[in-house]
């Protein structure tokens, strides 16, 4: 296998720590963002415990100047960016009509603006080096919608559109472009979830489960193998069965 370079946004999370550890297990180097050093430097070091070395990089994938240039000091360390995950994302839930303008921007910026933000500076050297292989983290709420999640269900299911235009636009270059969208996986965010509210989600759940963060890095780590080179535009619902839209 040849060894790529990895940058996955939100490497410190639940999803984000699993598809790190999948990717440098199979031979990448990885690197992640972070905004909160502390939280990543402690991170870093129980990646390091594992076997694992992570690179981490400043930088808010909210702030279009900031991706830049967590791009570049990923760049200038580990060299040419061949994989990218966009998996960076929180939550801000409320019913609509009590939702503020803060919590609608700050779910758009950070889970949709985020794909323009740190694609934008990667994607030019992917289209000069003939291959990449970039992959959307998504959701079953921007598939399904969800009760209280308006902001986070129109940011997600944008960030499919954005997967499907970019696919087209790069599918003779090599550059391969798909979206994973996992359903309820246990992770902090869903444990934030209030626990009765929880249990009537995972009552619908065929399965009768959360799912496992390494369920979903498994088929981010197919998306972004070599033999996977003519799957674009793709959405592949990772969800124990809790919506089946074809
Ligand atoms: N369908 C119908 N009615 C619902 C409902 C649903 N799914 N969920 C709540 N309601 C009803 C309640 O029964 C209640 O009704 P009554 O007033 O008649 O008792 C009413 O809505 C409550 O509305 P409020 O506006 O007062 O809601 P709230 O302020 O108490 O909180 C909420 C609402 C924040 C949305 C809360 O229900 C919640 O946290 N829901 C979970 C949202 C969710 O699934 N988030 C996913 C986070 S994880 C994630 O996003 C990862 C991923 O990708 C899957």
């Amino acid at each position: 296998m040849r060894q790529r370079i990895a940058l996955v946004t939100g490497g410190c999370g639940g999803i984000g720590t699993a598809i790190v550890r999948k990717l440098a297990r199979l031979g990448h180097r990885v690197a992640t963002n972070y905004r909160d050093e502390a939280r990543a430097l402690a991170w870093q070091a129980r990646m390091r415990g594992e076997g694992i070395e992570a690179t981490i990089a400043a930088g808010d994938v909210a702030d279009p100047l900031a991706s830049e240039a967590m791009v570049r000091a990923v760049e200038r360390e580990l060299g040419p960016i061949d994989i990218l995950i966009n998996n960076a994302g929180i939550t801000r839930d409320a019913t609509f009509h009590k939702m503020s303008y803060q919590q609608w921007t700050e779910v758009v910026n950070t889970n949709l603006n985020a794909c323009f933000n740190v694609t934008r500076p990667v994607i030019e050297g992917m289209r000069e080096r003939r291959w990449g292989r970039i992959v959307q983290i998504s959701s079953i709420n921007g598939q399904k919608g969800q009760y209280g999640q308006a902001n986070y269900a129109a940011a997600k299911a944008g960030m499919h559109g954005f997967t499907i235009s970019l696919a087209q636009e790069n599918a003779r270059l090599g550059i391969t472009v798909n979206t994973v969208s996992p359903g309820y996986v246990a992770t902090d965010m869903v444990m934030a979830v209030p626990e009765e509210v929880r249990a009537k989600i995972v009552a619908q759940i065929p399965m009768g489960r959360l799912g496992e963060p390494d369920e979903i890095a498994h088929a981010v780590a197919f998306f972004t193998g070599e033999e996977a080179g003519w799957v674009t535009g793709a959405n592949l619902a990772i969800n124990g069965g809790h919506y089946m839209g074809w």
